[in-house]
C-alpha cells in the first residue's frame, strides 16, 4: 500500500475531475493505495494543504467542468527553499509518490522533482492542447466544442446585420483551439500563431468574399497571433510565475482595422474563460478516465518520470523530457484543410 498524493495545477480544464475520480477508484479498488489531494496546485504541496480523496469524496463529480482540489499558477523553483519545502510536506504527509495533473509548467515542476529524486507520473492536461507526447490532452475537445457553438450563434448575427465578425479564442501560442473551431465553424478566415498574418491580404480576402456575393464575413483569431510585422497583442501587462505573458484582446485590434480599412461594418467578441468553464465534453470524461487510470496503475509498477499519453487510441507512457522537450505546435496539413474554406 502507497500514499499517493495527487495535484491539478495551472488553469482549470474540464474532464479534471473525471481525472481526480479515476486515480481514486483504480487506486483504492484495484491496488489498495491510499489518495491524497494537495489544494491549489504545488501552492497546497508547499503550504502542506491537503484533503483525503476517497470514493465519498470523489462521488458525483464526474460531470463537474473545474476541479474540486482548486488550482493555481504556483511555481514551487520560483523560492529560494521550495525545493525542501515540498520534500518537507512530502515526508509529513508520508506521501510516497505524487500524480500532477497539468500542462506543460506543472510538470515542468514534476520534471525538476523527477531529477531531485522524487517519485512523479504525470497527466497531460491543457484546452490549449500544446503539449507534445501525447495526440490529444484532455479538456481540448470542450473548448473546441464550446468555440464552435459560438461560432455559430455568431453566424446568423452576422448574417442579419451583414457584418465581419472576429472571435478571438485562447490556446496560448498554439492555434489547435482556432483551427479545429475554425474548420468545425465554417470561418472564412483563421488566424494563428503558427503562421504570422498581413492584415493587407486578410481585407484584400474580406473584400474578395463580398465581391463574390457574400454579405458577411467571420474571422477566427487565435489570442497568440501575431501580425507579419509586428509582436504578439494583448490588453494585459506583466507576466506569471512561469513567466508567461497574459494574453487576450487582439480582436479589439483586428475588429477597429478591418472596419478601417474594409468599411464593412465589424464587430468582436473574446471567448475568453467560457472555453474552459462548465461540463466536459463525453469525450474528455472518457479521456480522462482513461489518463487517471494509467496514472495510478503506472504509480504501483513504480514507473516513475513518466507521462500518461494517448497514441493513437492507445494510452501509454512518454518520458517527460520528451513531453516537454518543445511544444506541440498547430499540423500544418490541419491549417491547409482550413485554408480551403478562407474567402
Ligand atoms: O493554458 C490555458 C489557457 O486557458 C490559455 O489558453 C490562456 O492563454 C491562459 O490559460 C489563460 O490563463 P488565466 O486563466 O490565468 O487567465
Amino acid at each position: 500500500m502507497a500514499r499517493i498524493g495527487v495535484l491539478t495545477g495551472g488553469g482549470d480544464c474540464p474532464g479534471l475531475n473525471a481525472v481526480i475520480r479515476a486515480i481514486v477508484r483504480r487506486g483504492v479498488n484495484a491496488h489498495g493505495h491510499e489518495l491524497v489531494g494537495f489544494r491549489h496546485g504545488w501552492a497546497g504541496v508547499l503550504a502542506g494543504e491537503s484533503v483525503a480523496l476517497t470514493h465519498e469524496t470523489t462521488r458525483g463529480i464526474l460531470h463537474r467542468g473545474g476541479t474540486i482540489l482548486g488550482t493555481s499558477r504556483t511555481n514551487p523553483f520560483k523560492q529560494d527553499d521550495g525545493l525542501e519545502r515540498v520534500r518537507a510536506t512530502l515526508a509529513d504527509q508520508g506521501i510516497d509518490a505524487l500524480i500532477p495533473i497539468g500542462g506543460e509548467d506543472t510538470l515542468g515542476v514534476a520534471r525538476r522533482l523527477a531529477d531531485a529524486g522524487i517519485d512523479v507520473v504525470g497527466v497531460p492536461k491543457t484546452i490549449d492542447n500544446d503539449l507534445a507526447g501525447t495526440d490529444f490532452t484532455f479538456g481540448f475537445q470542450t473548448a473546441v466544442q464550446i468555440a464552435t457553438d459560438a461560432i455559430d450563434r455568431v453566424h446568423t448575427t452576422a448574417e442579419s446585420h451583414n457584418r465581419t465578425i472576429v472571435v478571438e479564442v485562447m490556446g496560448r501560442h498554439a492555434g489547435w483551439i482556432a483551427t479545429y473551431a475554425g474548420i468545425a465553424g465554417g470561418a472564412d478566415v483563421v488566424l494563428v500563431p503558427e503562421r504570422p498574418f498581413d492584415l493587407d491580404e486578410i481585407c484584400e480576402r474580406l473584400r474578395r468574399r463580398q465581391a463574390a456575393g457574400a454579405t458577411f464575413s467571420i474571422v477566427v483569431v487565435a489570442e497568440g497571433a501575431t501580425p507579419k510585422d509586428g509582436a504578439v497583442w494583448s490588453e494585459h501587462a506583466g507576466t506569471d510565475a512561469f513567466g508567461h505573458t497574459r494574453l487576450g484582446g487582439i480582436a479589439v485590434h483586428l475588429e477597429r482595422e478591418i472596419e478601417e480599412r474594409t468599411g464593412f461594418e465589424s464587430r468582436m467578441t473574446i471567448l475568453g474563460h467560457v472555453q474552459r468553464g462548465g461540463t466536459p465534453l463525453a469525450y474528455d470524461r472518457v479521456l480522462g478516465t482513461r489518463f487517471g487510470v494509467a496514472a495510478v496503475d503506472a504509480v504501483d509498477r513504480g514507473d516513475f518520470g513518466r507521462m500518461v499519453a494517448l497514441r493513437g487510441t492507445r494510452i501509454e507512457l512518454v518520458d517527460l523530457d520528451e513531453a516537454l522537450r518543445a511544444p506541440k505546435l498547430l499540423d500544418p496539413s490541419l491549417y491547409e484543410t482550413a485554408e480551403v474554406f478562407f474567402g
